[in-house]
């Protein structure tokens, strides 16, 4: 019997400490109406568990991944050598590299397993949920619709500044 389809996004952390920038993501998908389904799971701590994790998000429909994690973080790109559906991956700050590390381990994938890297912290998390959107507007037009409008808004926003004095 299949799974029920009831997501479109998987979105997971290394650490219960990820969530302050990794809530971001979250919250962007929440706007934008993508269901979807988070958890804490450690490509170290908790290697089983993750896998399982991932077969069971892509069996209820998962079409893409959001993996945030810090200091020597495999957790993206770990979830992409689990499955073919993209993976976008978040490197943290935390440690004494302040994030530096886990941009160099999440960006430097070997050549066959790929992880599209966004920037360090909740920046990143936004790009990533942002990107995750995007991926899914190719599929489905209420995505689309959405970005677009985003897209005018964060528009209107800049276009009406207006400067203090000038
Ligand atoms: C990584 O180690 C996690 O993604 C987190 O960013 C970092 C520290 O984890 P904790 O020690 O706070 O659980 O695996």
């Amino acid at each position: 019997m299949s799974a029920e389809k009831n997501i479109l996004a998987g979105l997971v952390m290394g650490s219960k400490s990820d969530w302050d920038a990794m809530s971001a993501a979250h919250e962007l998908l929440k706007e934008f109406g993508v269901p979807h389904e988070c958890r804490v799971l450690s490509a170290h701590r908790t290697p089983g568990p993750l896998a399982d994790w991932v077969e069971s998000a892509e069996a209820q429909g998962a079409e893409v991944f959001i993996a945030g994690a810090g200091l020597a973080a495999a957790l993206p790109g770990v979830v992409a050598s689990i499955t073919t559906k993209p993976v976008l991956g978040v490197p943290l700050a935390g440690g004494a590299l302040n994030g530096q590390d886990a941009l160099y381990a999440i960006v430097q994938m070997p050549p066959g397993i790929p992880v599209g890297t966004l920037s360090i912290g909740k920046g990143g998390a936004v790009n990533a949920a942002l990107l995750a959107v995007a991926i899914l507007a190719n599929k489905y037009p209420e995505y689309a619709k959405k970005l677009a409008e985003y897209r005018a808004a964060q528009a209107k926003n800049v276009l009406d500044i207006e400067l203090p004095g000038a």
